[in-house]
Parts: C-alpha cells; sequence; structure tokens
C-alpha cells in the first residue's frame, strides 16, 4: 500500500488506540489501522502514513460501506466525525454496549487476554473528574483542547461531555478570560506565547486549576486566576523544556485552595494541582475493592500484605481492613511520605525480602511490573497476587512471564476488565493469581 491510496478494508477488530484493526489484501497482507471504524465493518478508507520499517499502515475512513449494528451519531459536535477534531473519544460512534464488546474483542485479538465481559461505568458521559489542556493560537484568540491523535495539530473541545460539568465550565470560562486578556499560547516554532496547558480537577463541586507556562510569568497567571472566578484554587508551574511533557516543575500557589480532598473508598487524601488522581473515582473505587478482595469478592484469608505502587495509599487503608499487617511500597517520595515508609523501587524492596506474604496487590504504572519485579516475585512464591493494570501491552508481557513454567510459576485464576473511560478506548484490567 502506498500514501493516499484508497482501498477498501474489512476490519477485524478494535486497537489499542481505538483505531479498526484490517489487512490490505487478507490475512496475509499488510496491517492497516483506520480512525472511525469498528470491528465487523467495511470502508473505504485512505492511507495517510505507512511505516518505513514497521508492517503498519495508517489510514482514515472515508465512507462506511457496512455498518456495525451499534452505530450512532456521535452526541459531541468536537468529535472528529462530525464537525470537530477531537479523537479523544474514538468510540462515540458506537453505543456504551457496543463499545465494551469492542474493547473485550480488542483484548484477546491484540494481547491474547481472554475476559467475560468488560464491565460498565456507571455514567458513560460527564465522569471525569481530572483533565488536562493543551493551549494552541496567538494572543487574543487563544484556544484550550487537546492534540488530534497522533499528530501536533490542535483539536477544539469546548463543552466537552465526558468531563464533569465543573471541569468542561472552567476549561471554556478559562479560554474566554485568556482571550481578553490577550494572553497567547507558546508557540514552539515561532517562540511567543506563554500558556502551554491547564490541569483541572474537581471534587464535585469546587475546582483546583494549574497554569502551565513555558517561563515564568507570575503577572500573567494572577491576572488569568483573578479573571476566572469559576476557579476555587490556582496554582502555576513552569515547563521550560519543548517536547510533550504536560507536567512541569513543582507547583506554585497562586491563589484560594491549595489542594481538594478526595475521598475514595471512605479514605481521604489531599490532591494538590498536579498530583495523581484517578480520572474516574467511581470506576475507581469498585476497581480497588474488588482488587483487595478474592476473586469472587469473599474476604481474603487474614496474613500479611504487601502494597505495591501504593500511590496515595487507598489500597493500603482499604488492606489494614482486612488483613492482620500491611507493608506499602512507593517510589515518589512525597506519597511514601504519607505512607509513613521510605521511598522505594519495588524490585528493590522485594530483593530485601526472604519470606513471601500472604498476598501482592499491585498497581504499576502503564509499563507494567518488568522482568525484575516479576522475578522477585517468582523467588518469593508469593502465594496470591492481584494486579491492577491500565497497561494491557505491559499487563499481557508480565503475564507471560508469571505464569511461564519453572520455580514459583503463578496460575491466572480469573481477570476482569473495567471501562474506566466509556467513549474512548482505554479499558483497567485486573488479574488475580496464585502460585500454580
Ligand atoms: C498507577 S499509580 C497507582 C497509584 C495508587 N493505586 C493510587 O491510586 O494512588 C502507580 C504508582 O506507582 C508509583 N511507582 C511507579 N514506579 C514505581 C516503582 N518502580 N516502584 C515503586 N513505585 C512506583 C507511582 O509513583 C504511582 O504512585
Amino acid at each position: 500500500v502506498r500514501n493516499g491510496e484508497k482501498l477498501h478494508l474489512e476490519v477485524d477488530h478494535l486497537g489499542l488506540t481505538g483505531a479498526g484493526v484490517g489487512r490490505a489484501g487478507g490475512v496475509e497482507g499488510r496491517r492497516v489501522e483506520a480512525q472511525g471504524v469498528f470491528g465487523g465493518e467495511r470502508a473505504l478508507v485512505r492511507i495517510d502514513h505507512v511505516q518505513k520499517r514497521g508492517a503498519r499502515a495508517f489510514a482514515t475512513a472515508l465512507e462506511i460501506l457496512r455498518a456495525h449494528e451499534g452505530r450512532r451519531e456521535p452526541m459531541c459536535k468536537n468529535h472528529a466525525g462530525g464537525e470537530g477534531r477531537c479523537t479523544g473519544c474514538a468510540l462515540m460512534p458506537l453505543t456504551e454496549r457496543a463499545q465494551r464488546e469492542a474493547k473485550a474483542e480488542m483484548l484477546e485479538a491484540e494481547f491474547g487476554l481472554r475476559v467475560d465481559e468488560v464491565e460498565a461505568a456507571p455514567a458513560a458521559l460527564g465522569y471525569r473528574m481530572s483533565a488536562k489542556r493543551v493551549a494552541f493560537g496567538s494572543a487574543g484568540r487563544l484556544r484550550l483542547g487537546s492534540f488530534v491523535r497522533g499528530t501536533h495539530r490542535p483539536a477544539r473541545m469546548a463543552g466537552c461531555l465526558v468531563d464533569h460539568p465543573r471541569i468542561a465550565a472552567a476549561a471554556d470560562a478559562i479560554e474566554s478570560a485568556a482571550q481578553r486578556l490577550g494572553v497567547g499560547a507558546f508557540d514552539e516554532r515561532s517562540g511567543h506565547g506563554d500558556l502551554r496547558y491547564v490541569w483541572l480537577k474537581t471534587d464535585g463541586e469546587r475546582v483546583l486549576a494549574c497554569f502551565v507556562t513555558i517561563a515564568r510569568d507570575e503577572a500573567l497567571v494572577r491576572a488569568l486566576a483573578e479573571a476566572v472566578p469559576e476557579l476555587d484554587g490556582v496554582a502555576c508551574s513552569v515547563q521550560s523544556e519543548t517536547g510533550n511533557a504536560l507536567r512541569g516543575g513543582a507547583a506554585v500557589h497562586v491563589r484560594g485552595l491549595e489542594t481538594l480532598a478526595i475521598e475514595s473508598c471512605g479514605v481521604r487524601a489531599q490532591v494538590g494541582a498536579l498530583g495523581f488522581m484517578q480520572p474516574n473515582p467511581a470506576v475507581a473505587e469498585r476497581m480497588y475493592r474488588a482488587l483487595v478482595a478474592a476473586p469472587d469478592g469473599s474476604a481474603l484469608p487474614r496474613g500479611l500484605a504487601f502494597d505495591l505502587y501504593a500511590g496515595a495509599g487507598v489500597t493500603t487503608a482499604l488492606l489494614r481492613e482486612a488483613m492482620d499487617e500491611v507493608t506499602p511500597c512507593e517510589s515518589y517520595a512525597e506519597s511514601a511520605a504519607a505512607l509513613g515508609v521510605e521511598a522505594m523501587e519495588v524490585a528493590e524492596f522485594l530483593a530485601t525480602r526472604k519470606e513471601a506474604p500472604s498476598i501482592c496487590v499491585a498497581n504499576p504504572p502503564r509499563k507494567g511490573l518488568g522482568p525484575e519485579v516479576v522475578r522477585e516475585l517468582r523467588r518469593l512464591e508469593v502465594p496470591r497476587l492481584h494486579i491492577l493494570a491500565c497497561g494491557p501491552a505491559a499487563l499481557a508481557r508480565d503475564l507471560e512471564a508469571l505464569t511461564a513454567s519453572g520455580d514459583g510459576a503463578f496460575r491466572l485464576e480469573r481477570l476482569r476488565a473495567f471501562d474506566t473511560l466509556p467513549q474512548t478506548p482505554h479499558v483497567e484490567l485486573l488479574a488475580f493469581l496464585t502460585q500454580a
């Protein structure tokens, strides 16, 4: 296939980025990933880019020739399938049920991970309690939005439907205020402009914002903070490196609240302007409760638990209710201090242990456990291991290494999947393992 070529594509299943995956010219053909088309559909697509060395090509759907029975009109005006360009909610053209079925198919086809179902979230819209925006446009014309997937092109997100209404309203108010004040977005090519990103969080009532700028500019962030009364707390941060790092240096308080008290599973944690917060706390609560129970939801046998990648400590607190003793492990200094332990990497923590606990609970970042942690868990012959994973690719690799035959091999007892971010291709997994 060549750039610009148009072809008919039979789409087999959903890919991890939300594109439909098919093969050009039959099963042996080149893998084509086409945005805007789903498993079981046939479409006329245009090839946008062919990987030079890789075996993939990327395409855009021009016309749907055979539609999925769960297709619908996306209800968001920003959606790339209609007048907008936003690619965040790639699955919005499907009903929520069809989205969950497509995610389950994706897990099996792309990663060999089999689940009974992807469990529905309580709300399909307005669920996102923490969000980020990228600033685009010159002074007077600033817009807040996102990058079109895989590009640096801007997409508008005004009135975003998956964000909590307070977050969406705050983002829109910041955009208007920035236009009135003549604030420009930092432009990498020209070097002009100041504002780069905006981080937003809500507890459902109050909103905390952090303005990330290219250089320190107290007058600008103060003027913007004063111009948006919708914000209950404002901080600022500097990100002077070019590239895609959305988090700036340490957040500096500008006005109002410095943190929000976020409650999850009855445990309260203070979250600052740039701190980690589960975007969908309602689904996170369900996942955390499932993580600290047996696969059928019953209580775990008591004893010692290790809570690996403990973060804000919600699972540590839940485990303390269920177990005799809990030792958390966390490498981020601020979180480790709040947990009352020394900051430590999980591999290093496990390497110092001679005896296995009754259970290890792990909620690693997207890159997963990795070979070193897997080796330590096998060496300790940990009798029970529960992993909550936001990255299916890494989980598939970790499961293969954990269950490969040999000493300390595990057996996968159950795998559950949660629809953490409806309308998007994101899915979170919970694996329950015991010694084989
Ligand atoms: C997906 S978050 C989970 C956080 C926690 N479950 C929560 O909700 O607050 C992953 C956590 O692991 C920590 N982390 C990342 N790599 C680590 C490592 N190698 N060793 C220990 N902790 C790590 C991060 O700082 C982060 O808090």
